[in-house]
């Protein structure tokens, strides 16, 4: 099944843009989806709130595009704002046609049921279509469920792919993208996977952060892939930190979803005084660069370890029927949202920056396309609004499917692949190494690269990030591969293009806030673009 069988598309990842893109094939195509644990092991799995779309008569795409851009801070690129919002409505129509239930509400006055729109912060509108607080759960599993019914569809659990594997140019520059090697982490052998296409949809890079509301899975695998490759990337100094984790040991940063504050909660300190107004006339609900940034000023100011979030005002029915995946999370960890505030503090959420794309998905190498969190197609800008993230992801992997289908038959056979060289590595004895660089890597990017910056710490962070990964690369060569020893390799990689695109932004913009420059410069000199090496 490997290097004999031709695919025509390779597709990496299996959240909502790996998989909307391989339902969007036509049954003809023969696609592999790769995918280092289970297939709904993915950010798209934990997404809470909602899917942003302009789907109230009340409501207007210039609207959704204008608050897209205001949150985006001045470096959104309009048209791709302007051609995912006008694709929401098409994209929910079809998530419901594949079966979606997202919530509904019965109108008091016309007794009419439509489905429920809830607000997060930066939406001047309601317009974040939902599952309760479970979207992401509904939307992967019915993919999954649907995904696996395709029967020209192989679909291979915990295969991590490694790299890419592309054709070399006269020039010894990569030419076209015709496969990658893929570690089967049971059987511990890799594999090259030749394609006529390849898509990267392997979601964000936030694990580069001690303290994320994603999952193990986000280790920026694909930024890195396609960096290796000699693609450009764009925006990696745009690390969004959502406002509210719950603060507690054992919950590993799970997420308490925008939604809440959409529907009124409040943030307060720890003597009850609501202060988000001291920071932003939109209160609660203003974009999340600043909610995080308000409440690691006060975190900082105060001495405390979090901030609280309250929703106990609240019926406890509307807390039941609207949040109830994170009323029973909550609970767990002994805190009763219907009757007292909750600990929160932010933590790394969403990769704003990536591969740089166009709007069909395609990157600078022939054959290859990167879709979803992985991408930089410029709709975010500095800072995401909530919740269109999900729509990125639906509008893109549907423009890549229409685009790769449309080239099928021009799309070269790939050559014979070499097979993956291990005749100059062995078992490691020095697991430890690895171990001990995954904590420090993501502990100095939290202290040095976090939420507030400096030139110092991000000079710190650059003598730290060299030193690791010439070490990471000298043991990735002396060293059979492990997965551990890939995702660290490859959040090695993205540490350092965030911390050099950091370093190159001399102003604050977004969610990247330095004291050394804390004003935004009038004429931004646009993204911040890491040239192919
Ligand atoms: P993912 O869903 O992360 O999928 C990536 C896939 O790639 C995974 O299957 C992973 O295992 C696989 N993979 C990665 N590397 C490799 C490799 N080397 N080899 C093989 N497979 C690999 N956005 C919204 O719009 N609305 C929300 O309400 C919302 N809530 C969120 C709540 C949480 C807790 C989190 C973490 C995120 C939330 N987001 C939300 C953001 C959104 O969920 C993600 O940006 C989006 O789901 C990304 O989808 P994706 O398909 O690009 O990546
Ligand atoms: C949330 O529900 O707060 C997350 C929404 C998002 O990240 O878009």
């Amino acid at each position: 099944m490997n290097n004999e069988i031709i695919f025509d598309v390779l597709i990496i990842g299996s959240g909502a843009a790996g998989l909307g893109l391989a339902l969007d094939l036509p049954p003809e195509t023969k696609v592999a989806i790769v995918s280092k644990s289970q297939l709904e092991e993915s950010s798209t799995y934990y997404a809470q709130g909602g899917i942003a779309a302009v789907l109230d008569e009340t409501d207007s795409i210039s609207s959704h595009i204008e608050d897209t851009v205001n949150s985006g801070a001045g470096l959104c690129d309009v048209d791709a704002v302007r051609y995912i919002v006008a694709s929401g409505r098409q994209s929910i129509e079809k998530l419901i046609g594949y079966g979606v239930e997202f919530s509904r509400e019965k109108s008091s006055e016309t007794g009419k049921t439509t489905y429920h729109l809830t607000r997060e912060g930066g939406h001047t509108h309601r317009r974040v279509i939902h599952v309760a607080d479970a979207t992401g759960r509904e939307v992967e599993s019915t993919f999954v469920q649907r995904v696996k019914k395709r029967q020209n569809t192989i679909l291979l659990e915990h295969h991590n792919a490694v790299d890419l594997i592309c054709t070399t140019n006269i020039d010894g520059t990569n030419g076209r993208c015709v496969g990658a090697y893929v570690l089967d982490i049971k059987d511990k052998t890799v594999r090259a996977f030749r394609a006529r296409s390849v898509a990267l949809a392997t979601g964000g890079a936030s694990k580069v952060y001690l303290y994320t509301s994603n999952p193990d899975s986000s280790t920026g695998d694909g930024i890195a892939m396609a960096r290796r490759s000699g693609c450009r990337v764009a925006n990696m100094e745009f690390t969004q930190f959502h406002p509210t984790c719950l603060y507690h040991p054992e919950a590993k940063s799970f997420l308490i979803t925008e939604a809440i504050r959409g529907e009124g909660g409040h943030l307060l300190l720890a003597d009850g005084t609501r202060f988000m107004k001291k920071f932003d006339e939109r209160g609660e609900l203003a974009p999340r660069d600043i909610v995080a940034r308000a409440i690691d000023h006060e975190m900082k100011r105060t001495g405390n370890e979090c901030v609280y979030l309250d929703i106990s005002h609240k019926p406890i029915d509307f807390i039941m029927e609207h949040f109830p995946n994170v009323y029973k999370q909550c609970l767990k960890f002994g805190f009763d949202i219907s009757e007292r505030p909750i600990p929160v503090v932010p933590a790394a959420h969403y990769t704003c920056g990536g591969v740089i794309t166009d709007l069909n998905g395609r990157t600078d190498l022939d054959g290859l396309y990167a879709i979803g969190e992985v991408a930089y197609t410029g709709l975010h800008g500095a800072n995401r609004i909530a919740s269109n993230s999900l729509l990125e992801c639906l509008v893109l992997s549907a423009a890549a499917a229409k685009d790769i289908v449309m080239h099928l038959n021009e799309f070269p056979d790939p050559p014979q692949l070499p097979l993956w060289d291990k005749s100059l590595v062995r078992d490691s004895d020095e697991e430890v190494v690895i171990s001990h660089n995954w904590e420090e890597l993501r502990r100095f990017m939290w202290d040095f690269v976090g939420i507030v910056r400096t030139d110092k710490r991000l000079e710190r962070a650059q003598h730290r990030i060299d030193l690791l990964l010439r070490e990471i690369e000298d043991y990735y060569g002396n060293f059979n591969i492990t997965s551990d020893l890939l995702e660290l390799r490859n959040l090695a990689l993205v540490a350092d293009l965030i911390i050099r695109s950091a370093r190159l932004r001399k102003e604050s913009r977004g969610l990247h806030f330095t004291l050394d420059y804390p004003e935004t410069v009038d004429t931004s000199s646009g993204p911040t673009i890491l040239e192919a090496k």
